[in-house]
Protein backbone atom coordinates (compact mmCIF):
# COMPACT_ATOMS: atom_id res chain seq x y z
CA UNK A 1 0.00 0.00 0.00
CA UNK A 2 1.45 3.78 -1.02
CA UNK A 3 0.33 5.82 2.14
CA UNK A 4 1.93 8.75 0.68
CA UNK A 5 -0.47 8.85 -2.83
CA UNK A 6 -0.04 12.56 -3.99
CA UNK A 7 -3.98 12.43 -4.78
CA UNK A 8 -4.82 11.17 -1.40
CA UNK A 9 -2.28 13.74 0.26
CA UNK A 10 -3.68 16.88 -1.75
CA UNK A 11 -7.74 15.91 -1.16
CA UNK A 12 -6.00 15.58 2.90
CA UNK A 13 -5.33 18.76 2.45
CA UNK A 14 -8.28 20.54 0.57
CA UNK A 15 -10.53 18.74 3.37
CA UNK A 16 -8.81 20.37 6.08
CA UNK A 17 -8.37 23.73 4.48
CA UNK A 18 -10.95 25.49 6.46
CA UNK A 19 -10.56 24.57 9.69
CA UNK A 20 -6.94 24.81 9.32
CA UNK A 21 -5.92 28.08 10.81
CA UNK A 22 -8.30 27.14 14.03
CA UNK A 23 -6.89 24.03 14.87
CA UNK A 24 -3.04 25.10 14.92
CA UNK A 25 -4.04 28.31 16.14
CA UNK A 26 -2.71 27.97 20.19
CA UNK A 27 0.03 26.01 18.50
CA UNK A 28 0.69 29.12 16.30
CA UNK A 29 0.87 31.34 19.54
CA UNK A 30 2.89 29.67 21.31
CA UNK A 31 5.82 28.83 18.93
CA UNK A 32 5.25 28.82 15.53
CA UNK A 33 5.37 32.65 14.99
CA UNK A 34 9.19 33.43 16.18
CA UNK A 35 10.03 30.62 14.43
CA UNK A 36 8.49 31.94 11.02
CA UNK A 37 9.97 35.07 11.96
CA UNK A 38 13.35 33.66 11.54
CA UNK A 39 12.88 31.94 8.82
CA UNK A 40 11.28 34.39 6.75
CA UNK A 41 14.31 36.44 7.51
CA UNK A 42 16.28 35.08 5.71
CA UNK A 43 14.71 35.55 2.13
CA UNK A 44 16.01 38.12 -0.27
CA UNK A 45 15.35 38.39 -3.89
CA UNK A 46 13.31 36.18 -6.01
CA UNK A 47 11.62 33.96 -3.30
CA UNK A 48 9.86 30.61 -3.90
CA UNK A 49 7.71 29.27 -0.89
CA UNK A 50 6.79 26.02 -1.68
CA UNK A 51 3.90 24.53 0.40
CA UNK A 52 2.35 28.39 1.07
CA UNK A 53 -0.45 26.11 2.64
CA UNK A 54 -3.32 28.82 4.00
CA UNK A 55 -0.19 31.50 3.92
CA UNK A 56 0.74 31.64 7.49
CA UNK A 57 4.31 32.84 6.79
CA UNK A 58 2.90 35.62 4.37
CA UNK A 59 2.78 38.18 7.30
CA UNK A 60 6.34 37.30 8.66
CA UNK A 61 8.59 38.06 5.79
CA UNK A 62 10.21 41.94 6.44
CA UNK A 63 9.26 45.01 5.06
CA UNK A 64 12.63 46.89 3.35
CA UNK A 65 13.91 43.58 2.87
CA UNK A 66 15.74 42.70 -0.36
CA UNK A 67 12.83 40.30 -1.24
CA UNK A 68 11.67 41.19 -4.74
CA UNK A 69 8.46 39.00 -4.45
CA UNK A 70 7.51 36.18 -3.11
CA UNK A 71 5.83 33.03 -5.09
CA UNK A 72 4.02 30.66 -3.28
CA UNK A 73 2.95 27.55 -4.34
CA UNK A 74 0.67 24.82 -3.27
CA UNK A 75 -0.91 22.01 -4.88
CA UNK A 76 -3.63 22.00 -2.84
CA UNK A 77 -6.45 25.51 -4.57
CA UNK A 78 -8.70 24.70 -1.29
CA UNK A 79 -5.30 25.85 1.41
CA UNK A 80 -4.37 28.27 -1.43
CA UNK A 81 -7.77 29.90 -1.51
CA UNK A 82 -7.36 30.58 2.53
CA UNK A 83 -3.99 31.66 1.68
CA UNK A 84 -5.73 34.56 -0.77
CA UNK A 85 -7.27 36.38 2.29
CA UNK A 86 -3.70 36.87 3.80
CA UNK A 87 -2.17 38.78 0.71
CA UNK A 88 -3.00 41.90 1.77
CA UNK A 89 -1.41 41.35 4.98
CA UNK A 90 1.88 41.24 3.09
CA UNK A 91 4.32 43.89 2.89
CA UNK A 92 6.57 42.19 0.17
CA UNK A 93 4.64 41.50 -2.85
CA UNK A 94 3.29 37.83 -3.26
CA UNK A 95 1.66 35.65 -6.44
CA UNK A 96 0.21 32.33 -5.16
CA UNK A 97 0.06 29.61 -8.12
CA UNK A 98 -1.10 26.12 -7.73
CA UNK A 99 1.70 23.89 -8.17
CA UNK A 100 2.61 20.76 -7.22
CA UNK A 101 6.29 20.69 -5.78
CA UNK A 102 7.41 17.62 -7.68
CA UNK A 103 6.70 18.51 -11.30
CA UNK A 104 7.18 22.35 -11.65
CA UNK A 105 7.01 24.70 -14.40
CA UNK A 106 9.24 26.68 -13.72
CA UNK A 107 12.32 27.24 -16.01
CA UNK A 108 15.36 26.29 -14.04
CA UNK A 109 17.71 28.11 -11.75
CA UNK A 110 15.32 31.45 -11.02
CA UNK A 111 15.01 31.55 -7.36
CA UNK A 112 17.37 33.26 -5.21
CA UNK A 113 15.71 31.86 -2.24
CA UNK A 114 13.27 28.97 -1.30
CA UNK A 115 11.91 28.82 1.86
CA UNK A 116 9.24 25.94 2.85
CA UNK A 117 7.71 25.42 6.87
CA UNK A 118 6.46 22.12 7.58
CA UNK A 119 6.02 20.99 4.34
CA UNK A 120 8.48 18.01 3.81
CA UNK A 121 6.15 16.17 5.52
CA UNK A 122 3.32 15.67 3.93
CA UNK A 123 5.13 15.80 0.59
CA UNK A 124 4.25 12.35 -1.62
CA UNK A 125 7.90 11.55 -2.98
CA UNK A 126 10.46 14.27 -0.66
CA UNK A 127 13.49 12.95 -2.90
CA UNK A 128 11.90 13.76 -6.34
CA UNK A 129 10.14 17.04 -4.20
CA UNK A 130 13.73 18.14 -3.47
CA UNK A 131 15.37 17.60 -6.75
CA UNK A 132 12.62 20.09 -8.66
CA UNK A 133 13.66 22.14 -5.78
CA UNK A 134 17.69 22.09 -6.82
CA UNK A 135 16.98 22.31 -10.54
CA UNK A 136 14.63 25.80 -10.31
CA UNK A 137 17.15 27.90 -7.56
CA UNK A 138 19.85 29.68 -8.83
CA UNK A 139 23.61 27.70 -7.77
CA UNK A 140 24.35 30.99 -5.73
CA UNK A 141 20.93 30.43 -4.08
CA UNK A 142 19.85 29.22 -0.50
CA UNK A 143 17.07 27.12 0.54
CA UNK A 144 15.75 27.67 3.93
CA UNK A 145 13.53 24.56 5.33
CA UNK A 146 11.92 25.12 8.93
CA UNK A 147 10.57 20.95 9.60
CA UNK A 148 9.83 18.61 11.74
CA UNK A 149 11.66 15.34 10.95
CA UNK A 150 12.25 11.85 12.87
CA UNK A 151 13.64 12.16 16.08
CA UNK A 152 16.81 9.97 16.62
CA UNK A 153 16.06 9.25 20.56
CA UNK A 154 15.88 6.09 21.22
CA UNK A 155 12.05 5.02 22.48
CA UNK A 156 10.76 8.18 20.27
CA UNK A 157 12.46 7.50 16.81
CA UNK A 158 10.73 4.16 16.74
CA UNK A 159 7.82 5.34 18.37
CA UNK A 160 7.03 7.82 15.37
CA UNK A 161 7.81 5.27 13.00
CA UNK A 162 4.97 2.88 14.86
CA UNK A 163 2.15 5.86 14.27
CA UNK A 164 3.40 6.97 11.05
CA UNK A 165 0.89 5.17 9.32
CA UNK A 166 -1.65 6.30 11.06
CA UNK A 167 -1.09 10.01 11.36
CA UNK A 168 -0.34 9.83 6.97
CA UNK A 169 -4.14 8.29 7.38
CA UNK A 170 -6.04 10.60 9.52
CA UNK A 171 -4.18 14.01 7.91
CA UNK A 172 -1.68 13.22 5.75
CA UNK A 173 1.47 13.98 7.73
CA UNK A 174 4.40 11.63 7.92
CA UNK A 175 6.16 11.93 11.59
CA UNK A 176 9.09 10.24 11.26
CA UNK A 177 11.02 11.73 7.74
CA UNK A 178 14.35 12.04 7.57
CA UNK A 179 14.70 15.22 5.74
CA UNK A 180 18.24 15.70 6.20
CA UNK A 181 18.68 12.35 4.62
CA UNK A 182 16.30 13.16 1.67
CA UNK A 183 17.88 16.30 0.99
CA UNK A 184 21.26 14.88 0.26
CA UNK A 185 20.03 11.88 -1.16
CA UNK A 186 18.67 14.76 -4.21
CA UNK A 187 22.37 15.86 -4.80
CA UNK A 188 21.95 19.16 -2.49
CA UNK A 189 24.17 19.70 0.66
CA UNK A 190 23.51 20.67 3.87
CA UNK A 191 25.13 23.94 5.27
CA UNK A 192 23.59 24.24 8.78
CA UNK A 193 21.30 22.61 10.90
CA UNK A 194 19.58 24.94 14.33
CA UNK A 195 17.68 22.86 16.29
CA UNK A 196 14.35 24.97 17.08
CA UNK A 197 12.60 21.89 19.69
CA UNK A 198 14.69 19.15 20.50
CA UNK A 199 15.72 17.19 17.31
CA UNK A 200 12.38 16.96 15.63
CA UNK A 201 12.21 20.70 14.81
CA UNK A 202 15.16 22.13 12.85
CA UNK A 203 15.94 25.39 10.41
CA UNK A 204 17.89 23.72 8.25
CA UNK A 205 19.90 25.75 5.31
CA UNK A 206 20.59 23.85 2.64
CA UNK A 207 23.29 25.18 -0.85
CA UNK A 208 21.54 23.80 -4.09
CA UNK A 209 25.52 22.23 -4.49
CA UNK A 210 24.62 22.75 -8.33
CA UNK A 211 28.67 22.70 -9.45
CA UNK A 212 28.53 18.63 -8.77
CA UNK A 213 25.94 18.30 -11.81
C1 LIG B 1 1.48 21.12 7.09
S1 LIG B 1 1.01 22.17 5.78
C2 LIG B 1 2.03 23.59 6.08
C3 LIG B 1 1.54 24.82 5.36
C4 LIG B 1 2.39 26.09 5.56
N1 LIG B 1 3.70 25.94 4.99
C5 LIG B 1 2.49 26.46 7.00
O1 LIG B 1 3.59 26.61 7.51
O2 LIG B 1 1.43 26.64 7.64
C6 LIG B 1 1.78 21.40 4.38
C7 LIG B 1 1.43 22.07 3.06
O3 LIG B 1 2.25 21.50 2.03
C8 LIG B 1 1.42 21.32 0.89
N2 LIG B 1 2.04 20.29 0.05
C9 LIG B 1 2.35 19.02 0.39
N3 LIG B 1 2.88 18.38 -0.65
C10 LIG B 1 2.90 19.26 -1.69
C11 LIG B 1 3.32 19.17 -3.04
N4 LIG B 1 3.81 18.04 -3.57
N5 LIG B 1 3.24 20.28 -3.81
C12 LIG B 1 2.74 21.43 -3.30
N6 LIG B 1 2.29 21.57 -2.03
C13 LIG B 1 2.39 20.49 -1.24
C14 LIG B 1 0.07 20.92 1.45
O4 LIG B 1 -0.98 21.12 0.53
C15 LIG B 1 -0.01 21.87 2.65
O5 LIG B 1 -0.60 23.09 2.31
Amino acid sequence: MNINNTEEIRAKYDKKASSYDMAFGPMEKMMMGKWRKLLCSKANGLVLEAGVGTGANLAHYPENSNIEKVIGIDFSPKMLEVAKGKVLMAKVPIELIEADIQNLHFEEDIFDTIITACVFCSVPDPVLGFKELRRVIKSSGKLYLLEHVRSEGIFLGPLMDKLNALSVKLSGVNINRTTEKNIELSGMKIVSVEPLLRDIVKLITVSPNKQCL
